[in-house]
């Protein structure tokens, strides 16, 4: 865990609103707000400071500071970036950046900050993500509570207003002979009105997501929400993609149709997804410059008799993956016996949407650990230029499907003349690619290749993208089985795996 805490403070380290992204007590985050303001150097432009435990990232905003609390083990550049973020949410929010006008808006804020950072580590703001596990999301519930309380205070008051008045009547009664009753103002449901912030009960909506939409039926199911929270973090998400933000919607374009999720109709009481998607930069002549998988385990719960479920996984990750837990998710009985269960079992699984329980990621340069390794080799020969390209699956046992592998190829000098091909191939006059598509590659069928010739230069072929989709974990992480806490009985489940491509490039 890299990001602590993400706060807001004024400029004598009063906390104004903090949001903590591991365990940490009250306490401990109000000492370590009240710590910073004595660390920082007056008069230098730093935007950092460091004790012995932790470093503090942060940026005035007019009478108060953002700050970030992160490890001393975390990229100072990244914390950087992300505190960038954070600061620009909140202008979103705040018109004054006032300590009143914080406070005001203290929940919103939060909800973009969480919208920024999942479980206390920076996601390169792939907001689909961040929102999956929002979605189980404790601030709905503890404003729940809050106002429910409220209403409950609020009813008891009334009571005791009723039991007066009764008494008063008897009394009255007793004294005139009048009749009392329950007629009179106030009935106890309006009471019941209050003036904090509005729950209002709406079916589902489905996320913004063209990934998540299909399997999340709209109409189905009851799920709270705070008024107006989706329409800001729309907002908010709009903002940054208008300004050019990398925002991945999940596999918003390259998603293929075909991955929609199961359908509600062919799910059992509880389903259960297992995504990942892939994100590689690979160099022309070998060499894999960056590549990270980014795995979530998501529950759905569609029958609330469900919600005190646990699952049992079988993790075979053998690629080192880095696993983390949702913060009601009982970490210990993940971590040594393998068993995904609630952390507070008063508090079930919310029905009727998916809940990400647990999450995984993998960053590596191991050129050993690509799916797919892609070679192309362009002959330059005169004005002309034969290109050979071929693939090679390099994981035993994965499957790919719909892989298409898009080369451009220079403009206005005609088609490409292709030569030997696996597979299928097809050339777009307009945009000037040559996409060639093999419906599967697995281990019968772990190679292929392709020749073309065309006019260029050995620079014209690149970079080539790939895409792919699979029905299988690349971690290889599988559920196992879903039972009921509290009596062990066996739970029927639906589950679907996919693999898939966010960006891989050989440049
Ligand atoms: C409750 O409030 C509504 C709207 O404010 C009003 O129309 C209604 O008459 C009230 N009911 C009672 C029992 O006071
Ligand atoms: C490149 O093309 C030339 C001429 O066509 C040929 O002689 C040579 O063998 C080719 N080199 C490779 C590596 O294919
Ligand atoms: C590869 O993907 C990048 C970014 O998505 C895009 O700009 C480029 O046009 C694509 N190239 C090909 C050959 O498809
Ligand atoms: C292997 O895959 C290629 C491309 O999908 C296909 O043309 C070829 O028939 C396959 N061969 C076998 C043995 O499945």
């Amino acid at each position: 865990m890299v990001l602590l805490a993400a706060a807001v403070c004024s400029k004598a380290g009063k906390a104004i609103i903090s949001r903590q992204f591991v365990e940490m007590t009250r306490s401990r985050i109000e000492g370590l707000l009240a710590a910073f303001p004595k660390l920082m150097s007056s008069g230098k432009q730093h935007t950092f400071v460091e004790t012995e435990s932790v470093r503090y990232v942060y940026q005035p905003l007019e009478k108060l500071y953002i700050l970030l609390i992160t490890t001393k083990a975390s990229n100072i550049l990244e914390d950087l970036e992300t505190l960038r973020l954070f600061a620009r949410v909140i202008p979103e929010y705040c018109k004054n950046l006032e300590e009143s006008d914080i406070v005001d808006q203290a929940f919103p804020l939060i909800f973009a900050f969480d919208e920024i950072v999942a479980l206390g580590y920076r996601e390169n703001v792939n907001l689909a993500q961040i929102r999956t596990f929002t979605e189980m999301d404790s601030h709905e519930e503890k404003v729940f509570q809050a106002v429910r309380q409220t209403q409950e205070k609020e009813a008891k008051e009334h009571m005791k207003l009723r039991a007066r008045e009764l008494a008063k009547q008897r009394h009255d009664k007793e004294k005139y002979g009048k009749p009392g009753g329950f007629g009179g103002s106030g009935g106890f449901g309006n009471s019941s009105r209050m003036d904090g912030p509005v729950i209002e009960t709406t079916p589902a909506e489905p996320i913004k997501s063209a990934y998540t939409a299909p399997s999340r039926p709209s109409g189905t199911g009851k799920a709270m929400r705070l008024v107006g929270k989706k329409k800001d973090v729309d907002t908010f998400v709009g903002k940054l993609e208008s300004e050019g933000e990398t925002v991945a919607t999940v596999g918003s374009e390259k998603m293929p149709a075909k991955i929609t999720g199961t359908p509600i109709a062919n799910q059992e009481g509880v389903h259960i997804a297992v995504e990942e998607k892939i994100t590689l930069t690979a160099g022309r002549d070998g060499g894999l410059q960056n590549m990270e998988v980014l795995g979530i385990v998501k529950l759905k719960v569609n029958d609330e008799k469900y919600g005190r479920v646990v699952m049992g996984i079988a993790n075979n990750d053998k690629k080192g993956m880095q696993f983390q837990t949702h913060p009601n998710i009982d970490k210990k009985k993940f971590t040594s016996n393998a068993i995904i269960g609630l952390k507070n079992p008063e508090k079930p699984f919310p029905s009727g949407q998916d809940v990400g329980v647990v999450k995984w990621r993998l960053q590596t340069t191991d050129e050993s650990l690509m799916p797919l390794s892609i070679n192309c080799w362009p002959n330059e020969s005169g004005s002309k230029c034969e290109v050979n390209i071929e693939y090679e699956l390099q994981q035993p046992g994965m499957e790919l499907n719909d892989v298409l592998i898009s080369i451009p190829v220079p403009s206005g000098v005609g088609a490409p003349v292709v030569g030997d091909c696996d597979g299928e191939y097809n050339y777009d006059n307009r945009k000037n690619i040559l996409q060639w598509s093999l419906p599967v590659i697995d281990d019968s069928n772990k190679t292929g290749s392709m020749e073309f010739t065309i006019s260029g230069h050995a620079n014209d072929f690149f970079p080539i993208n790939v895409s792919f989709v699979s029905k299988k974990s690349y971690c290889d992480i599988q559920v196992t089985e879903v039972k009921l806490l509290d009596d062990d009985q066996a739970v029927k489940y639906s589950s679907e795996v996919v693999f898939f491509v966010d960006k891989y490039e050989i440049v």
